[in-house]
């Protein structure tokens, strides 16, 4: 396999750039994020089919502020500057760039000047764009066509279509840019000159390549949880090393039903993963037993997975051969890690497959650049079960969280019936996709009265907690049709013994959590 020539993201310092490189790949085109602080020399030693530079959060004059070196415009290589990366482009290149006091943050009108160049050609003449910027470009660089502005930027938007360079001053890569995908298209195939050819099984045979760079002969552990992302990193790594991969499934008994057996049975036959299965299940119920209170269940929950885990990953290793433990990171979660200094603890989220602190392993993240509906295709492209790659997000402490009050075998059972039809008729309704995820809440410390048959029951309310969300930091409660509702109401109550009564939980995220633990 030859690695395409690279489209290079440099990265100042914003949220934006791995998006970027996201949307470069959306245009099927290959893409690598770089430093800002990597020397031009370095970049062009890549043979770089264009280089994007990112938006960062500094100011262009700011004392210490990342510059660009002139030295990048005179290779013949085409260059996009967005925002931070336009201005500094600017500056580089001779233009000016003022501080005028016109902040612009937010959807903003963008005016295309008459012509609007390439990029903007035949769009809207009033778009609305994403804007985050304190200073603006004010005079071009010589060669420099201006295309657009806004009400805070005289200038933004130009192009040098001989020199083959092009930059906006608000963000094409965000939704809220209208358009912002075209821009894009058109700066890599009408200015750069690229073409589409980059696909999904490009990037399996790339992070192929890297995983047997990095692992060479060792062996490799991975801990699957039945999730997406554990499952979907597995597999690269199988395709990469065959059985020098060894995966643990930790069956802690706090799954939905069938799950366990997803892992055990439709992904070994659908990957052929050597897998090792732990029966912990007694175990977690034993430590679980009569502990009602949400963040007891959680750490007994993490302790008891890093005994476990470590006790097979010591069997797995007894020969001395693993060195490296594969995880699920995926780009959200390299962002969140990274940023979440200051936030409340609001739950300790342990993940199952966490790493136990004292083996020491070197880590094997093959989605760290993914995001979510990118390794689910990945994990198409692999020929994973699609029950596994559309499963919706579940939280590593299981079942235990979504019965409120103490967890038994009994009470696991009920709810794992009444999940089951919750999920039976959101995918009959043909819905799955359009909700976040789906919890169903077993209220096992409180009953209520009811009327079943001729006679009087007193059993545990269901709460039904659909939510819409696109990254579970906020929520909204799905608006779900109330026949799928009637519907899982009526499974519920007819076919749980024990569950008389069904309620919808209408809270968004904040103020509700989207579990209720
Ligand atoms: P909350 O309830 O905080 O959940 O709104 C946000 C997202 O995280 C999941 N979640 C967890 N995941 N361990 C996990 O791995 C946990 O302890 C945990 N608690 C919540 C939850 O399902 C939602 O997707």
């Amino acid at each position: 396999m030859s690695t395409p020539r690279p489209v290079l993201v440099v990265d100042f310092g914003a949220q934006y750039a791995q998006l970027i490189a996201r949307r470069v790949r959306e245009a099927k085109v290959y893409s690598e994020i770089v430093p800002h602080t990597m020397p031009v020399a370095e970049m062009l030693a890549k043979n770089p089919a264009a280089i994007i530079l990112s938006g960062g959060p500094a100011s262009v004059y700011a004392p210490g502020a990342p510059q660009v070196d002139a030295g990048m415009f005179t290779a013949g290589v085409p260059v996009f500057g967005i925002c931070y990366g336009f201005q500094a482009m600017a500056r580089a290149l001779g233009g000016t760039v003022a501080h005028t006091g016109n902040r612009e943050y937010g959807g903003t009108p963008l005016q295309a000047r008459p012509d609007g160049g390439v990029l903007l050609k035949d769009l809207p003449a009033d778009l609305p764009v994403w804007m985050s910027h304190g200073d603006c470009v004010t005079e071009a660089p010589a060669g420099f066509t201006v295309t657009a502005e806004s009400a805070g930027a005289p200038v933004a938007a130009f192009e040098d279509l001989a020199g083959r360079r092009a930059g906006v001053q608000f963000h094409p890569e965000v939704g809220h840019t209208a358009h912002g995908q075209e821009m894009l298209t058109r700066f890599l195939y009408e200015i750069a000159g690229i073409e589409p050819t980059w696909t999904p099984e490009n990037i399996i045979d790339e992070q192929v390549a890297r995983i047997r760079e990095q692992v060479g002969e060792k062996e490799v552990l991975c801990a699957l949880s039945g999730g997406v992302d554990s499952a979907v990193a597995a597999a690269l790594v199988h395709k990469a090393v065959g059985d020098q991969l060894t995966c643990v499934f930790v069956d802690h008994g706090l799954l939905r039903a069938g799950e366990a057996e997803q892992v055990e049975k439709d992904y070994v036959a659908a990957t052929g993963i050597k897998l090792k299965v732990v029966d912990a299940r007694e175990r977690f119920l034993g430590a679980l037993a009569g502990v009602t209170d949400p963040e007891q269940k959680r750490k007994i929950i993490g302790r008891e997975f890093i005994r476990v885990f470590e006790a097979a990953a010591r069997e797995v290793a007894a020969h001395g051969g693993v060195e490296f433990l594969v995880q699920g990171t995926l780009y959200p979660d390299v962002v969140e890690s990274g940023g979440g200094t200051g936030t409340a603890n609001i739950k300790s989220h342990h993940n199952v497959g966490g790493l136990p602190e004292d083996l020491k392993f070197a880590l094997v993240e093959p989605l760290r650049a993914l995001f979510k509906d990118e390794v689910r295709a990945l994990g198409l492209q692999l020929g994973l079960p699609e029950a596994m790659v559309w499963r919706h997000p579940f939280p590593g402490p299981g079942l235990a969280i979504r019965i409120i009050g103490a967890v038994d075998e009994e009470r696991l059972a009920l709810l794992r019936k009444a999940d089951l039809i919750a999920r039976q008729e959101l995918t009959a309704a043909g819905l799955d996709r359009d909700v976040w995820q789906f919890p169903v809440v077993l209220l096992a410390d409180v009953r209520s009265v009811g009327v079943q048959g001729d006679g009087r029951s007193y059993g545990h309310p269901v709460v039904l907690r659909p939510v819409s969300s696109e990254d579970a930091m906020t929520a909204d409660w799905s608006r779900l049709p109330y026949d799928v509702i009637a519907k899982i109401s009526t499974r519920i109550t007819n076919e749980v013994a024990e569950v008389n009564r069904v309620v919808l939980d209408v809270t968004s995220k904040p103020p509700g959590t989207i579990e209720w633990e």
